[in-house]
């Protein structure tokens, strides 16, 4: 790979379930792996990210982008953010989109607005994109009890395609950590995209 390139672009959106370092998490480990990144953070998900974390991120997609890259030791231009309604953006196309996105956590509103195809923000439509164009498309959901809603949205995306890879890490590997957990599913969302990592071994390595 020519020095400053890198590897094919990963969509990563984070919306408003509880869960939000895993989402931080993941751009922080596709950043390692020399992704290139393209970050939409909703609303509901800004609000949760200042619940649950220390970290302190703005809103406009600039300033987003460059918060980010510093948080991740991220190169120039690794990180891109696109902004709620940036109809413009290359995600909003089948033509720009990226071959794989990640919603990580999702909140079961967005992926009742995805099965059903809302479209109603960037993060909708671009995983609309992803489904109409048979591209990789992996929801962490994370909710406790799920209703029949919940369960007929992810039986619907399922069959179109998409990976329903719940925000539920195992015990296992014996965590001693947060980090230990949320490194479990981390794991899981990058074996499905094919990206090598060691954030735990493989089982029966
Ligand atoms: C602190 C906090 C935690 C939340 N946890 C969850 C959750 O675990 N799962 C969920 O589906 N929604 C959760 N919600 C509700 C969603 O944020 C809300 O439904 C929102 O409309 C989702 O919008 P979005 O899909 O555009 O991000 C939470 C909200 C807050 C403020």
């Amino acid at each position: 790979m020519a020095e400053g390139a890198f590897g094919s672009p990963v969509t990563v959106a984070l919306t408003g379930a509880s869960g939000a370092q895993y989402g931080l998490r993941l751009i922080e480990a596709l950043v390692a792996a020399n992704r290139e990144v393209w970050v939409m953070i909703s609303k509901a998900a800004h609000l949760v990210i200042s619940t649950e974390t220390e970290a302190k991120l703005p809103a406009q997609p600039e300033r987003l982008a460059e918060a980010l890259t510093e948080r991740c030791g991220a190169r120039p231009g690794q990180i891109r953010c696109f902004a709620r309604e940036d109809w413009m953006a290359p995600v909003a196309s089948g033509s720009g989109a990226p071959s794989a996105m990640v919603i990580c956590p999702c909140s079961t509103g967005t992926l009742s607005a995805v099965a059903t195809g809302a479209s109603n923000n960037l993060i909708e439509r671009a995983a609309d994109v992803a489904l109409k164009e048979r591209r990789q498309l992996i929801l962490v959901p994370r909710e406790a009890p799920l209703s029949e809603i919940h369960l007929e949205h992810m039986l619907s995306l399922t069959r179109l395609g998409a990976v329903i890879l719940p925000a539920a890490p195992g015990f296992y590997h014996q965590p001693q950590t947060v980090e230990d957990l949320i490194d479990f599913i981390v794991a899981r969302i990058l074996n499905q995209l094919g990206i090598e990592h060691r954030l735990m071994p493989r089982w029966g390595e």
